[in-house]
């Protein structure tokens, strides 16, 4: 069902991410037993290959391989032959020579998890390609709001912030929208991308995409894939589209405030909100890990050859 690789879920079916959210179920229940192990993936090897500053989900990946029994190694560019100027497709073929099961990829580069999908045996899975999709992310994300609100189909959604930057809004614009919420957008004009429309989402004032909503999802500005000059100042940033108390009260007054995180408090959210009752970002962290449980079985055939979770 999910085919050899995960790149994205622009071309993801509904049927399919529903799929990997309800197998998550199971998993997070895996998490909360006093021996976390299942040998439902026992000999598979994940190896996680990151070009990028990553705590959640380097992490997150890592337990979930080791829930569900597979041998991990975990590669940061800082300390792998990347430093001394190799190129992406001879890691990817040398990584390949030495026969892991899955290969995890963070790298600053759109397209790069397709790349490495090209040239190896391997199963791939994007954890974050450049300012392209972060799929994992998204699929957490959906898991928490369909836990908290029983259903994805006719909530509204903002996503608020530095949309052109960020592979959490587009991943989380492909999910939302497939699994039948309306997605609006606010941020500064700037930091909006050209045709972002076409995807189906609503670019809106702040005010509007807060109104009546029922998830608020905040975004870290990322710096690091910016041009200087966007924006006048990170408090003016903050004046203007920073999640407060206030602002919280256009939307619904059980919405879910949410945050891929890493957060910057005081930029585009306050302290009070981001540990606030409405908050579900300590939540969306542990969700990570039971779907990336999932999709680690998924991808590796789990399921499809009456392997068992126990
Ligand atoms: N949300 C997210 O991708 O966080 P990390 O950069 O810590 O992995």
């Amino acid at each position: 069902m999910l085919g050899k690789d995960l790149l994205g879920l622009e071309y993801m079916s509904r049927e399919t991410i529903e799929k990997i959210l309800d197998t998550a179920g199971p998993m997070r229940e895996i998490m909360h037993r006093s021996i976390k192990k299942v040998p439902a993936l026992r000999g598979r090897t994940v190896v996680t290959l990151f070009y990028e500053a990553s705590t959640r989900t380097r992490v997150s990946f890592e337990l979930a391989a080791k829930y569900l029994s597979c041998d991990t190694i975990g590669i940061a560019s800082a300390a792998s032959s990347v430093a001394k100027g190799e190129s992406l497709k001879d890691t990817a073929r040398t990584l390949a020579a030495m026969q892991p099961d899955i290969i995890v990829l963070r790298h600053p580069l759109a397209g790069a998890a397709a790349l490495l999908a090209r040239e190896v045996g391997a199963h791939v899975v994007n954890a974050g390609d450049g300012a392209h999709e972060h799929p994992t992310q998204a699929l957490l994300d959906l898991f928490t709001v369909r836990e908290k609100k029983g259903r994805i189909e006719g909530l509204k959604v903002a996503i608020v912030g530095d949309i052109a930057h960020s592979r959490v809004a587009r991943s989380g614009i492909w999910g939302f929208s497939r699994l039948g919420a309306r997605v609006f957008l606010a941020g500064p004009a700037t930091l909006m991308p050209e045709a972002v429309e076409k995807t189906g989402a609503v670019v809106a004032s702040l005010e509007e995409a807060l109104q009546d909503a029922d998830v608020v999802m905040m975004l870290r500005l990322q710096t690091e894939r910016q041009k200087s000059g966007l924006l006048p100042s990170l408090n003016e940033y903050a004046v203007l589209f920073g999640l407060n108390r206030d602002r919280l009260g256009l939307a619904r007054p059980d919405a879910l405030v949410m945050h891929p995180g890493p957060m910057n408090r005081g930029v585009e959210i306050t302290p009070e909100v981001a540990d606030g009752p409405r908050s579900v970002i300590v939540e969306q962290v542990e969700n990570g890990v039971a779907v990336r449980m999932a999709v680690l079985y998924l991808i590796a055939g789990g399921g499809s050859r009456h392997e068992t979770l126990d």
